[in-house]
């Protein structure tokens, strides 16, 4: 149900600004979370996460076009501003920060921030451009902001691992807090992108979350980490997926390959699968027999 409760808007940069430093300056700490938009559950989850361990919510709703390569999805990304603002009035936000474009990037920008750490697996191996995108608004959202914490989904693991690289090599003074994964019913993980599934996709979406389980079931009990993933790519191509980008088991803390059993160390299964043009990410903890 939506209210009809008043949320506090701004778009000048100076302003998100100011208003985060005269919270913190009247001894308040500030949490921001940043966000594309089209919100759903898991990014309302951030802010709910945002509530409990800083006095004011911030959330930034920006699509940032540095994060797509030509030929994605930028121009379709779904946008849909009043009801962000309505729902994230719902949660109790305090305020949201929607910078246009010229605001982010204005004429001239000729700046990016590269992080070369998990650079070259995972994500950043099929979208070569996305995390350099990543990092340059991230890190001039945190120096806009400049809040006491940022709030970031574990859904987009890998860029989770990213932006505190990032918040610790360049001294921003900021502590970057995980939040766990939100799921659909049928254990989907909830994604603006979701809405670019078709009933038929969408049925089948529904699959990876079990087939993953599965994997995670079988590592966990023992089984060879290779043999595990080879049962669960063809699981995924059974259950109709049409392209496994990748299914790959790595270090929870730092994304390196282990050996072929799980020893004793935390890992996670990680995937990427396309039901025709839409690619899903998902990712999920592999424990340690005793853990
Ligand atoms: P976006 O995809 O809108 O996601 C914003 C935040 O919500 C991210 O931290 C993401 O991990 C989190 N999130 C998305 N789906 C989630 C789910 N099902 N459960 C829990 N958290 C979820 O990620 C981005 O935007 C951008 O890259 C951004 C960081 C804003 C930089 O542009």
């Amino acid at each position: 149900m939506m209210t009809e409760t008043k949320l506090d808007v701004v778009r000048d940069p100076k302003r998100v600004r100011e208003r985060i430093a005269d919270w913190r300056a009247r001894g308040m700490t500030v949490a921001v979370v940043p966000t594309m938009g089209a919100l759903h559950e898991g990014h309302l989850s951030l802010v709910r996460r945002g509530q409990e361990v800083a006095d004011r919510t911030v959330a930034s709703v920006f699509v940032n076009p540095a994060q797509f390569a030509p030929g994605e999805d930028f121009d379709a990304y779904p946008r849909g501003e009043a009801q962000d603002f309505a729902r994230l009035a719902d949660v109790g936000c305090d305020l949201a920060y929607a910078p246009p474009r010229s605001a982010m990037y204005p004429d001239g920008f000729a700046t990016s921030v590269r992080v070369d750490a998990y650079a070259d697996i995972l994500c950043a191996a099929s979208r070569p451009h996305f995390f350099g995108g990543v990092a340059t608004v991230v890190t001039k959202l945190l120096n806009q902001c400049r809040p006491d914490v940022a709030v970031f989904g574990e859904k987009d693991y890998q860029q989770l691992l990213i932006v505190r690289r990032l918040a610790r090599d360049l001294d921003l003074d900021v502590e970057i807090v995980g939040a766990p994964i939100v799921r659909e019913p049928d254990g989907l993980a909830m994604s603006s992108r979701n809405a670019y599934l078709t009933t038929a996709q969408r049925a089948v979406a529904g699959r990876l979350n079990a087939i993953m389980a599965a994997v995670v079931r079988a590592i966990e009990a023992g089984e060879p980490i290779a043999a595990a993933i080879a049962a669960g790519r063809a699981d995924l191509n059974a259950a109709g997926f049409d392209r496994i980008d990748y299914l790959e088991a790595r270090d929870a803390a730092d994304l390196s390959a282990p050996g072929d059993r799980l020893a004793e160390r935390h890992l996670r299964l990680f995937a990427a699968v396309y039901l025709g043009e839409t690619r899903l990410i998902d990712n999920r903890a592999i424990n340690a027999r005793g853990n």
